[in-house]
């Protein structure tokens, strides 16, 4: 993590950044990046274990500002659960400043095997996951003139093979960032989506790709290489600093200009791979 390095250690004190999914992955590496400069962080998930072990990693890095870091379980689905948490947040560690909306689930699936609770499932953690999380943080994000960043993906715009849901459901997730952007505005609320490229180690990857397939992608992405989380979280913390003051209703890829050269690639490969029918 090269961010401390870059910005004062103490840019974001006294602030406090929600995470939906902080848990693992590309949302712990925002929460990472958040947390080393003084942020005070709140992560939820489904799994406590899996949030307490992150929750140690992450007060070593804001011990500088009092280690303030609360996990907090709640399945994004549950608007009440989610309401819970964001009270609780308020609580603990005061009105939040930032909403990172990272909860998803993946899965490669043909358009005619996809059953209607397997879309389901996507559209309600992703989509209707991200405006639970949205709608109860508004009070507290109108109290600090706040932003909201949503974790979307290049499905949204460039459609995958054996990708419909997630498609779906990130498509609607920018387009509701836009809406969201428009309204809140008045209330000095910014909302933008970053669109993560293929992040190394990472779950999603996991479910999407092979080895074989790494290094073939990799040939092909402009930029020759998958990105990191810190690349995510370094956008992340961007969009949320005073240096993105005058940004909002954007969407935001971080992918090595992946999106440039469109899915033919992904789809070559996605004939390839075992289909799991369960995670
Ligand atoms: N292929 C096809 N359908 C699948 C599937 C797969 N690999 N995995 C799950 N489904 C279907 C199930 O069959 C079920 O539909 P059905 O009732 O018609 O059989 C539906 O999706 C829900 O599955 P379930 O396992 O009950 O869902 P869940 O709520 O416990 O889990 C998932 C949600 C499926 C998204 C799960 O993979 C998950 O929790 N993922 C989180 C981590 C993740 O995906 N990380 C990557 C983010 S990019
Ligand atoms: P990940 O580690 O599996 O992250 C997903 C997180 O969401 C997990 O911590 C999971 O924790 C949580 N979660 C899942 N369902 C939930 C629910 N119903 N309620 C609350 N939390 C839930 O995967 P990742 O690959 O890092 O992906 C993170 C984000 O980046 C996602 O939005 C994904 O779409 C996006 N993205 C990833 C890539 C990539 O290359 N990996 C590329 C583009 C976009 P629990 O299971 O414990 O709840």
């Amino acid at each position: 993590m090269i961010v401390q390095d870059l910005f004062p250690k103490d840019l974001f004190a006294g602030k406090t950044v929600f995470i939906t999914g902080g848990g693992s992955g590309i949302n712990l590496g925002v929460a990472r990046n958040f947390a080393a400069l003084g942020a005070q962080i709140a992560i939820c998930g489904r799994t406590l274990d899996r949030l307490e072990t992150a929750a140690v990693e992450l007060r070593a890095l804001n011990a500088h500002t009092g280690g303030r870091v609360l996990p907090v379980v709640a399945d994004v689905r549950d608007s009440v659960a989610l309401d819970l948490a964001l009270e609780r947040t308020r609580s603990e560690l005061g009105a939040i400043d930032v909403l990172v909306a990272g909860a998803a689930g993946n899965f490669l699936c043909p358009a005619e095997e996809l059953s209607p609770n397997g879309f389901r499932s996507v559209i309600e953690i992703d989509l209707m996951g991200g405006f639970h999380a949205s709608r109860a943080a508004f009070a507290q994000l109108k109290q600090t003139r706040g932003c909201i960043i949503f974790i979307s993906a290049g499905q949204a715009f460039v459609p995958q093979a054996y990708q419909l849901h997630v498609g779906a459901a990130k498509a609607g997730i920018d387009n509701m960032m836009k809406n969201l952007a428009l309204e809140w505005g008045r209330h000095g609320i910014r909302a933008n989506s970053i669109v993560p490229g293929p992040i190394a180690d990472t779950e999603g990857m996991k479910r999407l790709s092979t080895p074989e397939a790494d290094a073939a992608n990799k040939r092909v992405i402009p930029l020759r290489r998958y990105g990191a989380v810190d690349d995510i979280g370094q956008a992340a913390v961007f969009l949320a600093s005073p240096l993105a003051a005058y940004v909002t209703g954007t969407v935001l890829s971080v992918d090595g200009g992946l999106n440039l050269i469109g899915s033919a690639l992904w789809n070559q490969h996605v004939e390839t791979m075992p289909l799991r029918k369960k995670s």
